[in-house]
């Protein structure tokens, strides 16, 4: 084994020659340096030096064995040779432990806008970015949240709602409440143990977890931290390398789940613009200049081989003879791709625009879930596909129109991240039992007992697609960190 010097590596600390330590191990990053998902500029900060630490906050150990050629593995850094330096408190980092110092009791969180609150002050500056931003304008991020305001309840009453139950199945397997936390990438972004906190909660509440491709976790970790007969779904980006695609999709069937969500709403990435900025700042000196970054560039350049853009409907073929999980699409937004997809022989679609980060002026899923059902409806293809949504579910109210309008269950993103970030594995618990505790209140002040009983004309949609008509939102408007760029920049 080839023993290399922390001197040597120091000396490979450019664009065109990019070493770096990972655990004790050195790579030559170079060619992969214009492929990384995360930006050239972010790796680049690391060049000549051990990015154990940011690499760890972000991607599990295997993601490497995974992705990267053999031969980009150097040797073994000589431990002679280091120099330990002790870590400084920077002024971030004094204002994160004075907000983590004061945030209020998990107790005083009474709804999810309240973790929202929290994991803003708590989170690094990157990490809120990340989570927070939407594509562009964010006005499909708005919107997702605003159409549920359009759509207003006719409660019926004297029905006896003594008892309530929110249970359901989804794809056959049971669930406590409607509802399923989605995939997010990069847990460990909020939290130093990651999607496991997320596996862990939602064994405690009793719903499924979607497991992400490109999670901070390895699938081992995620799988190895489920509860007895817990449930969960596997989230694909199709890699342009079949065989990693193959590989990926036959380790989450081998090790026990349940069904296939492809996310095809993400040929590239989209332009987030909040979290773009967040990585101009501290940028390496030679990252400055005319030799933008690709992602940072802008997205037309933000297309990676991590996410196949040549992905198609001729692929589902391919996909159904290498597994026998059920096949979900992920990110449907229209009648005629769930006509398709349910002509494909999908097991269920996803009505999402990947929590408004992809394309701006994407209606909201719970839009376009009544012309969803009635297309389905009209093909007679209705019973063959289950209908999921995502986007902006922050209420019992939320779940409640969208099983009236025909949704199966819910995705939820954003606030179970916020919700791990502030509080752990009981602030998600917290928060997953406060949206099970709003349905059924909601259930039992519409006059229903089951998820069976809610009925397409419990809800008033006259108003759903007209775009200006929505309530004033405080809660909302309150947590909303608007993508407005600092005076100072300008
Ligand atoms: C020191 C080395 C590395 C550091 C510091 C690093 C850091 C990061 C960061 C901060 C992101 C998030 C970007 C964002 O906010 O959108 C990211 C994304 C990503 N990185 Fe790395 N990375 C490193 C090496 C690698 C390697 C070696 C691989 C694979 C072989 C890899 C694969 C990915 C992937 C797939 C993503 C996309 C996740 C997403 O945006 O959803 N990274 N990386
Ligand atoms: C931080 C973050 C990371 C995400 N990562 C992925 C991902 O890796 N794969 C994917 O299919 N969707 C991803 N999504 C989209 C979510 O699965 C989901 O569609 C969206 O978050 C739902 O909206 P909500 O956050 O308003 O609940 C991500 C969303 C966020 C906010």
């Amino acid at each position: 084994m080839r023993l290399i010097s922390a001197q040597e590596v120091s000396k490979h600390n450019k664009r065109e020659d990019c070493w770096v330590i990972i655990h004790g191990k050195v790579y030559d990053l170079t060619k992969f340096l214009p492929e990384h998902p995360g930006g050239e500029r972010i790796i680049l900060k690391q060049a000549g030096k051990d990015g154990t630490a940011a690499f760890d906050q972000i991607h599990p150990l295997d993601i490497i064995k995974q992705y990267l050629p053999p031969e980009a593995f150097l040797g073994e850094i000589d431990p002679a040779t280091v120099v330990k330096t002790a870590k400084v408190e920077t002024e971030e980092d004094k204002r994160r432990r004075l907000a983590i110092e004061k945030k209020p009791a998990l107790s005083e969180m009474l709804n999810l806008y309240d973790f929202e609150a929290v994991a803003s002050q708590v989170l690094t500056a990157e990490a809120w970015a990340y989570y927070s931003s939407g594509a562009e304008d964010e006005i499909t991020l708005r919107e997702n949240h605003n159409a549920f305001h359009r759509i207003w309840l006719r409660p019926r009453v004297m029905r006896n709602v003594l008892n309530v139950d929110s249970s359901t199945k989804i794809l056959g397997h049971h669930s406590s409440f409607p509802l399923y936390i989605t995939a997010t990438a990069l847990g460990k972004l909020g939290h130093p143990e990651g999607e496991v906190v997320l596996t862990r909660a939602s064994y405690k509440q009793k719903i499924i977890q979607m497991i992400p491709t490109l999670a901070s976790c390895s699938l081992d970790e995620m799988i190895s931290a489920r509860g007895e007969g817990q449930i969960q779904f596997f989230q694909l980006y199709v890699n342009s390398d079949k065989n990693i695609t193959k590989k990926i999709v036959q380790a989450a069937e081998e090790k026990g789940c349940k069904a296939l969500f492809i996310t095809v709403d993400a040929p590239q990435l989209g332009r987030r613009e909040k979290d773009m900025r967040v990585k101009f700042v501290d940028a390496p000196p030679d990252v400055q200049g005319e030799h933008e970054i690709r992602r940072d560039r802008g997205a037309a350049l933000a297309i990676s081989k991590f996410i196949d853009p040549s992905l198609n409907w001729d692929d589902l073929k391919w996909f159904m003879s290498i597994t026998s999980m059920p096949i979900v699409l992920k990110g449907i937004q229209t009648s005629e791709d769930a006509i398709l997809a349910a002509k494909y022989g999908c097991k269920g679609i996803v009505l999402s625009n990947h929590g408004g980060r992809q394309l701006d002026f994407a209606r909201s899923a719970i839009e376009i879930l009544p012309e969803v059902v009635d297309s389905l409806k009209k093909e007679g293809l209705l019973d063959s596909i289950e209908i999921y949504v995502d986007g902006g579910i922050r209420r019992g109210t939320d779940i409640f129109k969208a099983i009236a309008l025909g949704a199966k269950a819910v995705g939820i993103g954003r606030p179970m991240l916020y919700a791990m970030s502030s509080y752990g594995q009981e602030g998600v618990e917290h928060a997953l039992q406060l949206l099970k505790d709003e349905l059924e209140m909601v259930m039992r002040l519409m006059g229903v007992n089951t998820l069976a009983d809610i009925r397409p004309e419990m809800v008033d949609i006259k108003n759903l697609k007209d775009h200006n008509f929505v309530p004033k939102d405080y809660l909302f408007s309150n947590v909303y960190d608007k993508p407005i760029p600092r005076r100072s920049k300008l």
